[in-house]
């Protein structure tokens, strides 16, 4: 394969895959819980705190004026980056505060008691919870879409339910954290407009394993966190369409977010900064900007052919072990591999692999209903990002060997 990808290149853009732990180098295969930071989001970071620190809207010296428009660059680059305006991108903490932003500011003043939102079952509980809060608030329903034995969503079930009348938003994830499907979101997301259903799509799995086009999507509401996709933790952002977020009240109150206060009534400033209460995380934002650029100076398809590569390596290699069974197989799934072992709980399959400098995560993934459906408790899970390599992942299968002949 041809490629303009330089692995050896990328890899010294990431300080922290040079360390050892446990006297071994690490491999770091826990991609899927958060990603690691390239040196142009820690010097971004850095830079900001040693030469130009203030707070931002309310500043007019000049030290100020250079955060501002730092923040505001960052927010036109991810604008540009998802192909959409700025005045649609909000940030907020991460995924879980932008699905509950939509849960609390749209669902909760736009359905009534027996409407009905519709999840499937892979769904990560940041994508479950906020849609219960809201049913306890107004009585709607919430339906789950089915899934395949191979864990792609049961379409055909999806399109049924979407025939209800009563429903009236459907959110799902674009990649699951646990199996690794990629539900083909353009196609949903038009399906549940013919039939006039408002979308929301957990981006925070897809956001790091390739470009994403907003236009092409096409969905009125995206969520995903900083911290997958190279940037630091507690910022993410909320893409909401310009007309929706329009006519969705604040979610939370205080400062930069109002028109005029007055103690018998307050007005609110138009979207994003209706939805951004108080002094915003800058540097999270700015670090965010960073690692978008840093990403968008990647050729991102070579990228992700690396990445399949890595996901095709280790399934052969995982696929060979006896005893083991990988869950979720659905074509085209992201590089994420979720198994277990005959006989060894997951835990204990992660205790060796990090006797081994290897990280990968184990648990149930906050997808417990998906783990009751797929009969287990929990799995362990290799995920891999652009800056892994086939010596890793050989390193991976060597250390499930050894920790399956150690149980035997
Ligand atoms: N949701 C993250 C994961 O899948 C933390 O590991």
């Amino acid at each position: 394969m041809t490629t303009t990808f330089d692995l050896e290149s990328v890899r010294g853009d990431f300080p922290i895959l040079e360390k050892s732990f446990r006297g071994k180098s690490l491999a770091y295969l826990d991609n899927a819980a958060t990603s690691q930071k390239p040196n142009a989001v820690i010097d971004a970071i850095a830079n900001h705190y040693r030469n130009s620190n203030a707070n931002v809207h309310r500043g007019v010296y000049a030290l100020a004026e250079g955060t501002e428009s730092a923040y505001v660059h960052a927010r036109k680059v991810i604008a540009d980056h998802l192909a959409v305006s700025t005045e649609e991108i909000i940030f907020v903490r991460g995924t879980t505060e932008a699905l509950n932003l939509v849960a609390q500011s749209y669902a909760r003043t736009h359905l009534n008691e027996g409407d009905i939102v519709v999840l499937t079952t892979m769904e990560h509980h940041a994508n479950i919870l906020p849609w219960q809060l809201v049913k306890t608030q107004t009585g709607i329903e919430i339906e789950i879409s089915p899934i395949l034995e191979d864990g792609s969503l049961d379409r055909d079930a999806l399109c049924a339910l979407l025939d209800q009348p009563k429903v009236k938003l459907l959110s799902l994830c674009h990649v699951s954290n646990s199996l690794g499907t990629v539900n083909p979101v353009v196609e949903i997301v038009a399906e549940a407009k013919e039939r006039g259903v408002v979308t929301v799509v957990d981006g925070a799995q897809s956001i790091s394993h390739g470009p994403i086009d907003l236009r092409e999507i096409d969905c009125d509401f995206f969520a995903f966190s900083g911290h997958k996709v190279f940037a630091p933790m507690g910022i993410g952002v909320l893409y909401g369409k310009r007309d929706l977020l329009a006519d969705m009240p604040p979610y939370q109150g205080g400062g930069d977010m109002i028109d005029e206060v007055t103690f018998e009534k307050t007005t609110f400033a138009p979207p994003p900064q209706r939805f951004e209460a108080g002094t915003p995380n800058v540097e999270g934002a700015i670090g965010l900007g960073a690692a978008i650029e840093y990403i968008g100076n990647l050729d991102l398809a070579a990228a992700a052919a690396h990445e399949q590569a890595l996901l095709e390596q280790a399934t052969d290699g995982l696929e060979a072990l006896p005893g083991l069974t990988i869950h979720g197989s659905a074509p085209g799934k992201a590089a994420v591999v979720s198994f277990t072992i005959d006989g060894i709980h997951p835990h204990d399959i992660a205790t060796f692999l990090d006797a081994e400098g290897i990280a990968i995560r184990t648990g149930h993934h906050c997808c417990q209903p998906l783990m009751e459906h797929l009969g287990i408790s929990a799995t362990a899970r290799a995920s891999f990002a652009f800056y892994n390599s086939k010596e890793e992942v050989a390193r991976l299968v060597e250390a499930l060997k050894k920790t399956i002949a150690c149980f035997q």
